[in-house]
């Protein structure tokens, strides 16, 4: 691996304790072509611009994906990657349903692993500080022929981040729009689902709310997703959440969650939730609970939930369990207590 290093740092240029999410970030970055049908040595190098054509394939089809992941320090100063070899695996399904090539092991892993170890002063120690990292693989030919491209760019860039959202959030449950298809691209971490969903989000926050929550592209009584992330609800005494599709993103923070929810004993359902389930537990009081659950917010608990004009006002107790959850995760990332899943990838 190639690595040119930054003359000097910009870390102090940088206020830790007013962190925006994503507007700042390290000394380096991560960069590997592919080219003539094969990956060349990765290389990592100062962060800078991209320097490209304007016929930039990415720019014009949409053979872009990405993935989000976290750093963090734990008590010990050691800092470790969270499941990374998840987001490697999803990156590669991405990869094959927008028919880019895979990206090997050595490049995502090994590099990644240098360029956070290279960047590690970055990667603050904190209940809710962490170094988020975002992979992303794209489309780099220079031609606009409607064709798959030739060449493909890996790059890895980080962001020291605090929490993604101030509080709880209110979100709408989206009765016109829709995120994915059956057979489409919905379970990828493709650029497009991201971008297609501003003007939904941006009509629901015009009405007061913050996000949306997905449903089903049929008929819309199926819940989905909720905003970026995936969703969750503690109707009764059960956490409930949508089972995984080919619409809804497999989230590792989701699978994360209902690993520590059945070792602590709670009843745990994967199973279709309707909008009428949800709105009638809304209603009688049984909603006891509302949450997104994702890399960037972890466990973003939702204080409202609209619907064709009803708001229903969801509680979100400071003990429930989104609180037990972010403590849980917080305890395993911060090196509390024994990694028993060796879900911790140290960067050494
Ligand atoms: C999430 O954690 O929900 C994400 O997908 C990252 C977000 C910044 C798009």
């Amino acid at each position: 691996m190639k690595i040119t290093l930054a003359e000097k740092s910009r870390i102090n240029e940088v206020d830790f304790d007013n962190l925006a999410f994503g507007t700042s970030f390290t000394d380096h970055m991560l960069v590997c072509h592919y080219e003539n049908g094969k990956w060349q040595e990765p290389e990592i190098r100062p962060y800078g611009e991209l320097n490209a054509s304007y016929a930039l394939h990415a720019l014009h089809y949409g053979q872009s994906a990405f993935e989000g992941m976290k750093a963090y320090r734990n008590q010990q100063g050691e800092v470790a990657l969270f499941r990374p070899e998840q987001n490697w695996a999803r990156l590669n399904r991405s990869a094959e349903r927008l028919l880019m090539p895979a990206v090997p092991e050595e490049v995502f892993l090994g590099g990644l692993k240098k360029l956070i170890d290279i960047d590690a002063a970055w990667v603050p120690q904190d209940e809710v500080k962490s170094l988020y990292i975002r992979p992303f693989l794209f489309a780099s030919s220079e031609f606009i022929a409607a064709r798959p491209s030739e060449r493909y760019t890996f790059a890895v860039i980080c962001s020291p981040v605090g929490p993604y959202y101030a509080g709880a959030v209110k979100v709408k449950i989206e009765d016109k729009f829709t995120r994915a298809t059956g057979g489409g691209i919905g379970f990828t971490k493709a650029a497009g689902n991201y971008g297609g969903a501003f003007y939904p989000t941006a009509k629901a926050i015009e009405e007061g709310y913050n996000q949306v929550i997905w449903t089903d592209h049929a008929n819309h009584e199926r819940i989905e997703e909720s905003g970026t992330m995936n969703i969750m609800f503690r109707i009764g005494d059960t956490m409930v959440t949508p089972p995984l599709t080919d619409r809804i993103l497999a989230g590792i923070t989701r699978e994360s969650i209902l690993t520590l929810l059945r070792e602590w004993g709670h009843n745990v359902e994967e199973r279709p939730i309707t909008v009428t389930e949800v709105v009638e537990a809304a209603k009688t009081g049984n909603l006891h609970e509302a949450f997104g659950m994702g890399t960037a917010a972890v466990v973003s608990p939702i204080q409202q939930i609209g619907y064709q004009g009803t708001r229903y006002e969801i509680p979100n107790p400071n003990d429930g369990m989104a609180a037990k959850i972010r403590e849980g995760l917080n305890d395993i990332r911060l090196g509390r207590v024994e990694d028993k899943h060796g879900w911790m990838v140290s960067v050494k």
